[in-house]
């Protein structure tokens, strides 16, 4: 066993231990009511879920295993030369809670890139799709392909016991984390580049060599693609993609199955595609005023018209947020470092200037301010990597690494089925009318 498998399976012992005692003393506490609107609205704020691996504060952003992400940019291994966090640092934060040395980064990166061979049979079937399949469809399609290489599901069919599950799901992890760059990079060469492949460079890191096989070879957009694949990572385990792989985990599917239907529900315009939602609006703004930079007055206008016509401004918003996301504001450092002149970068930060103050006037919007999907397109732009389609491809490798390292846990944990009460509406009239009586 690796030691970074040792050290988690010790980690997970000593929580399951600390669970069984707060279940034993305290398992009949209440966390809270639940009221009639939450059950309609989206079961916003309702506390049901345990997720290790990160936790949102509404108005401070996300922390991973207690650390915000200026502390990560801090604080996580970087490569060579290089100031951004390596996301196999997040990685191994997220399942073993204790910030690594470069040395477990350099282990998990030199085991990411000897898993990383795909089987032939996954690009067979990403290429009997129709080229103009979307690229999230083709990632999604491919993660299942990849099922055949479950070890979870294989070693569950011969039988094992519920305390073997982790170890299984661990290994599936590791090697699933592995081929996603690959997948990834296939399909964006297949869709844009004429099928003109780019063999990976086993010397690279994870982030570095999926660059590489993108076809980007600039030491900046390796950087942007670190940073980039450590802020998506993870935003605890409500949101739609992260709940979606715990749902579907718990059901004992493996973690390709249910990493893919978390990627189904990260496909939705309301969760990862906002980010090509953004940068189209923004180029449609463009093109409407026939402009490379409107001015912050006619972005004004050009919101307030979006809004008019009852179409949501992409990239401001959020379910739980309720002020400038951290992961915002941290591209937009890097860009303040990397191209701050760039036009399409000065529209984002002109946006962040005007929208929130109109959005704030509608009276209903309850976060005016910009999410992480608010900035990216505008970074990957400057860069070159300007097929919008994409964007959300690349959410998913790094979104992989949070929901499959809370996987780990799930099964560490044995964490069992997952089966909430639902009612009907009928039942509802009826609680109310008793209520009502008593
Ligand atoms: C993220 C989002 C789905 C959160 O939804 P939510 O929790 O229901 O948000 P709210 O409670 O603030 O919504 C209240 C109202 O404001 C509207 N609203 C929220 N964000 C809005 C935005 N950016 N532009 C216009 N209207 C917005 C909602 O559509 C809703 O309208 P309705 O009552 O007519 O249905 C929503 O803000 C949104 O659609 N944003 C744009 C898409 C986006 O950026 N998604 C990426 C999320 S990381």
């Amino acid at each position: 066993m690796g030691y970074v498998k040792e050290t988690f399976r010790a980690k997970a012992d000593e929580q399951v231990k600390e669970i069984k005692s707060l279940l034993e003393q305290h398992g009949n506490k209440s966390l809270g009511e639940v009221t009639i609107a939450q059950a309609y609205q989206g079961m916003r704020g309702i506390p049901g879920l345990i997720t290790e691996t990160s936790l949102l504060d509404s108005n401070e952003g996300i922390r991973f295993r207690g650390f915000s992400i200026p502390e990560l940019r801090q604080k996580l291994p970087k490569a060579e030369g290089g100031k951004e966090p390596l996301p196999e640092g997040l990685f191994y934060l997220m399942l073993i809670g204790e910030v690594p040395t470069q040395e477990d980064v350099d282990h998990i990166s030199a085991t990411w890139a000897r898993r990383s061979h795909v089987p032939n049979h996954v690009f067979d079937v990403i290429e009997s799709l129709p080229i103009s399949t979307h690229p999230m469809t083709q990632f999604c399609v491919a993660v299942l392909a990849l099922q055949t290489e479950s070890k979870f599901a294989k070693a569950y069919t011969e039988g094992i016991s519920k305390k073997q599950h982790w170890d299984y799901v661990y290994e599936d992890t590791m090697t699933l984390i592995a081929r996603l760059p690959r997948i990834a990079a296939y399909i964006y060469r297949r869709k844009y580049k004429n099928g003109d492949h780019i063999q990976p460079d086993g010397m690279l890191d994870w982030s570095a060599n999926f660059a590489h096989m993108m076809g980007f070879n600039n030491d900046s957009f390796k950087e942007l693609m670190r940073l980039y694949l450590t802020i998506h990572a993870d935003h605890e385990g409500g949101n739609v993609s992260a709940h979606a792989t715990h749902l579907v985990g718990s059901a004992l599917s493996d973690p390709y199955l249910s990493f893919a239907a978390g990627m189904t529900g990260l496909a939705g315009p309301l969760h990862g595609l906002a980010n090509q939602e953004v940068i189209r609006w923004i180029e449609e703004m463009c093109a409407e005023l026939n402009t490379q930079q409107p001015s912050k007055e006619q972005i004004a206008e050009y919101i307030k018209k979006t809004l008019a016509e009852g179409k949501v401004v992409p990239g401001y918003g959020h379910a739980v947020l309720r002020k400038t996301d951290p992961r915002f504001t941290a591209q937009m450092e890097f860009a303040k470092t990397h191209c701050p002149e760039d036009p399409i970068v000065q529209t984002v930060w002109n946006v962040y200037e005007v929208a929130p103050p109109i959005l704030e006037n509608t009276g209903k919007i309850k976060n005016p301010w910009p999410n992480v999907d608010a900035h990216s397109g505008a970074l990957l732009k400057h860069y070159g990597l300007v097929e919008e389609d994409f964007y959300t491809v690349l959410f998913g490798v790094s979104r992989a690494l949070g929901v499959l390292a809370s996987l780990c846990w799930d099964r560490a944990l044995g964490f069992p089925l997952e089966r909430p009460k639902s009612m009907t509406t009928e039942w509802i009239k009826e609680f109310v009318a008793k209520e009502t009586v008593a």
